[in-house]
Parts: structure tokens; sequence; C-alpha cells
């Protein structure tokens, strides 16, 4: 009997992890469970005999592949797989697959979250902003950034998207301005909401220049990877525009300076909540254990990311 592992340091709601084991077990499999573990060494003793992993943004490496010595396939359940060192994967032959869209609206809606918080000064009962009329940048059009767009219209945004890979005209179909580099679009926007991967390409990418380049009150906000971000570049940026405000759902590593320097223009959430719904986990759960099923019965790869 093939058996599946839910491996999740951050554990789904509790009405996810029952529509897992539904899947699982209606497809005569067995379901293990392994969650808010605080020690590696905890995910590499219940890898042993796992024929499939379901995991968020744990950590997926060479010592965790090399415990699992039946482990056919990993499933992210959500849409960045960063986490996972995808060549050691290949080289043990396992699939890695994520769930693209599945907890995509539940982080646009922290998006807002975090932009209301941020415009009306960490409600502090200070005069702060609205975000009616506002220029919002969305930086890569993906998933997240579809449904943030989604909600900016009913907020009464200006809405512009800038998207390496995605044409002007898929943009522009939304009713969203594309702009042909990220450049014009922190040029362009007072607001700018980051959704990209963190990539080889991406990573540190969000610098100085770039946030420089915003009109007065500008505000930033990361729902992405904190790896994105140039950190000293930030640092910086608060430090030259006190008009500049950083609200956040990714903790960056110099997060302790930053909340006692700027405790009224720098936010973090304490722990990334972004896909942290009931709605979310079942969606990305739900969709991870239908893949694996489909996968071990079907040899389905769709969504294969290695
Ligand atoms: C994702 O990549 O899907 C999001 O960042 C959510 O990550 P999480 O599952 O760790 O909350």
């Amino acid at each position: 009997m093939s058996k599946i592992l839910v491996a999740t340091e951050k554990p789904f709601a509790a009405v996810a992890v029952k529509g897992i084991r539904e899947v699982v077990e209606n497809a005569g499999m067995e379901l293990a469970l392994l969650e808010k573990y605080t020690d590696k060494a905890q995910l590499l003793d219940a890898m042993k005999d796992a024929d499939a992993l379901i995991i968020r943004s744990d950590k997926v490496d060479a010592a965790v592949l090399d415990a699992a010595s039946n482990l056919k396939i990993v499933v992210r359940a959500g849409a960045g797989y960063d986490n996972v060192d995808l060549q050691a994967a290949t080289a043990h032959k396992v699939c890695v697959m994520n769930t693209p869209g599945q907890n995509s609206n539940a982080v646009a809606e922290l998006v807002f979250g975090l932009l209301v918080y941020g415009v009306r000064n960490f409600y502090s009962g200070t005069s702060g902003t609205e975000l009616k009329g506002k220029k919002l940048g969305i930086l890569a059009y993906g998933n997240v950034g579809r449904n943030v767009a989604r909600i900016a219209k009913g907020f009464g945004m200006d809405i512009y998207a800038y998207d390496a890979f995605c044409p002007a005209s898929a943009i522009e179909a939304d009713g969203v301005k594309a702009v042909a580099s990220a450049e014009e679009l922190f040029r362009t926007c007072q607001i700018v909401s980051l959704h990209i991967p963190a990539t080889a390409e991406t990573k540190g990418s969000i610098n100085f220049e770039l946030m420089n380049a915003m009109p007065k009150g500008a505000i930033v906000v990361n729902t992405a990877r904190k790896e994105v971000m140039d950190e000293a570049g930030l640092a910086r940026m608060l430090e030259k525009r006190p008009d500049f405000k950083y609200v956040t759902d990714v903790m960056p590593a110099i997060h302790a300076e930053l909340a006692e320097k700027y405790a009224d223009r720098y936010f973090s959430t304490p722990k990334k909540m972004g896909a942290q719904t009931a709605e979310a986990n079942i969606n990305a759960g739900i969709a991870a254990a239908k893949q694996i099923v489909d996968f071990l019965v079907n040899g389905n790869e769709k969504f294969r990311v290695n």
C-alpha cells in the first residue's frame, strides 16, 4: 500500500487534512502526518517509507531525498517551489509538482490587508491616505498578480503591471495597463506589490535604485519571497526616504533592526501567513493529494516542475 506523508512545519487547517485523508484513503492508500515538526531529524525519520510527500514551505534537500528510498513524488501544496532542490530530486528520480493558483486568492487578499494597514499608518489613529485613485504596480502577473488586479478594481485603483513572461495583450485584456519594464513600473506607481518568484535572476533584484524612483508617498508590499529584496537597499531606502513604507509577509533577515528604527513605516507579519486560510489549505492540500494519486495510479505528470 502506497504511503503518502504530509510533512508541514506550518500545518494546514484540520478541515484540509480531513479532505486530504479522504482523497488518499479513497484511493486505497495510507496517510501519515508530520505536523509542526521542529527538527529536521523528525522529517528524515518520517520519510523512511514514504512513497509520496506533500509539503508547504518545508525544505526538501538532498538529505531529505536520501532518507526516502521509496519516494516517487513530492508535491509542494502551493505556488513557489524554491524550497525544493529540483536537481537533487531529478537525480533521485523523484517527480516534483506544485499546485498553481490554489492559494492565490488568499495571498492577494492579504496584500490589501497589509496595504490598508500601511496607508492608515498602522492603525495609529493619525491621518493616512486612501487606495482609491492611486497607481498600483503589480510586479509579475501570475495567479496572485491577477487576483490582486481583480481586488484593486474594487478599491478604484489605477492598475499597472509588468511581467517578463506574460504578453502585454493578456495584461491589457484584464483592463490593466502593461508597462515595458520593472523600472517603468516603479517609476510610475506609488504602490508596488511584488509577486515574482525567488530565482537566480530575481534574488536581490528589488534594489535601492528601483525603489528610489517611486513617486512620493511610496509603499512596497511583499507577499512573495524575502530573497527578492535587496535588504541593504531596503535599509537605505527607509533611511533616505522618510515618505517610504515597506509592509511584508516575508520577514527580512534584518527585521529587528528595521522594526526598531522604523516602527511607523515598516511592518512584517511574524510568520508568513498569506496562504494561511482554511480555503487555501483545502484547495492546495486536496489538489496535492489528487495530483499524487493521479501520478501514482495513472502516471499523470501535469504540474511537474523538474
Ligand atoms: C506559496 O508559494 O504557495 C506561498 O508562498 C504560500 O506558502 P506556504 O504554504 O508556506 O504558506
